[in-house]
């Protein structure tokens, strides 16, 4: 049958957008296939103009020969913007209504995926720090892209970022001054080794990856987005055999546990920060 110019331009992008995938996967075990997908196209198109190609097709054939060109695809489909205190209504509504359950156990153990260059987890620990509660915590930070994690072991963020975290901070309730938590050097900010002295950063790719732990707390903001429904029911099936009853999920500003297949088995901590509970 013969189509259409325009329909077939289409459908010729979709097949090179599947095949691209398809290869990454059995190239190097990264999965996007159920990412979402207007925004990896973009990503793509962005990449294959970035390398001067002309073809999605001919970004195959580079990634498949060219490791540091696989490493930026990889780099453009791992959108990693983050901050410290992000939406410090979230941090609030965390410390005044699920600190006071992690209070009633004698250990905490804290999964944060997707965590990026680490600012989410660093302001747990601060978090926990200034409610006396993180001795007896581990947190678990993990994420798909080992680069991210490099940064956040460093424990160096960049010195004009201050005023906004430290704005952030103060709006999460934060009780002392932000800066007792960082020293000036001369590439950046560091901040205190303490904090992240009960923190295991390791790589862990929530779409091919398993369970490796029971949670008191999993946090997973600003990661379903990308995901297309069915990876996200699959993400939300993991997060619920990796709580133990009465966990705390807790999801990011756009995201929800509402219309998934786990709706049912989370209470509604804080509607507005996407704070849920695991009740059966
Ligand atoms: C926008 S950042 C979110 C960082 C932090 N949670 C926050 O809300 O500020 C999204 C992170 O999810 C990670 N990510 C994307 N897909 C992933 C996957 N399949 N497994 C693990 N991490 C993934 C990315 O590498 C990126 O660091």
């Amino acid at each position: 049958m013969v189509k259409y110019q325009e329909d077939s331009n289409d459908d010729l992008e979709k097949l090179e957008i599947e095949l691209l995938l398809q290869g990454l996967y059995a190239w190097c075990g990264y999965d996007f296939k159920n990412y979402a997908y207007n925004s990896i196209r973009r990503r793509i198109w962005y990449r294959v103009h970035a390398e001067k190609l002309s073809s999605i097709t001919a970004l195959l054939e580079k990634i498949l020969h060219e490791p540091a060109c696989l490493q930026r695809l990889i780099g453009d489909f791992s959108i990693n913007v983050t901050e410290m205190f992000r939406d410090p209504l979230f941090f609030l509504h965390f410390r005044e209504k699920v600190v006071p359950l992690l209070r009633t156990y004698p250990s905490i153990k804290i999964w944060h995926a997707g965590c990026a260059s680490g600012e989410e987890v660093y302001s747990m620990a601060m978090l926990l720090k200034e409610e006396g509660l993180y001795e007896k915590t581990k947190i678990y930070a993990t994420d798909m892209n080992a680069e991210v994690l490099k940064k956040a072991k460093s424990g160096l963020f960049p010195l004009e970022n201050m005023r906004k975290y430290t704005s952030n901070y103060l709006n999460a309730g934060g009780k002392k001054a932000f800066s007792d938590y960082y020293h000036v050097t001369n590439n950046g900010v560091k901040f205190h080794s303490y904090l992240t002295e009960n923190v295991v950063f390791a790589q862990h790719n929530l779409v091919t990856d398993h369970s490796f732990n029971e949670f008191h707390v999993i946090l997973c903001r600003n990661v379903l987005i990308y995901f297309n429904k069915p990876l996200q029911e699959k993400v939300h099936s993991l997060f619920y055999e990796s709580l133990g009853m009465f966990g705390i999920l807790g999801l990011g500003d756009k995201e929800t546990i509402n219309f998934t297949n786990m709706e049912d088995s989370y209470e509604t901590i804080s509607r507005s920060q996407k704070l849920y509970k695991k009740v059966k």
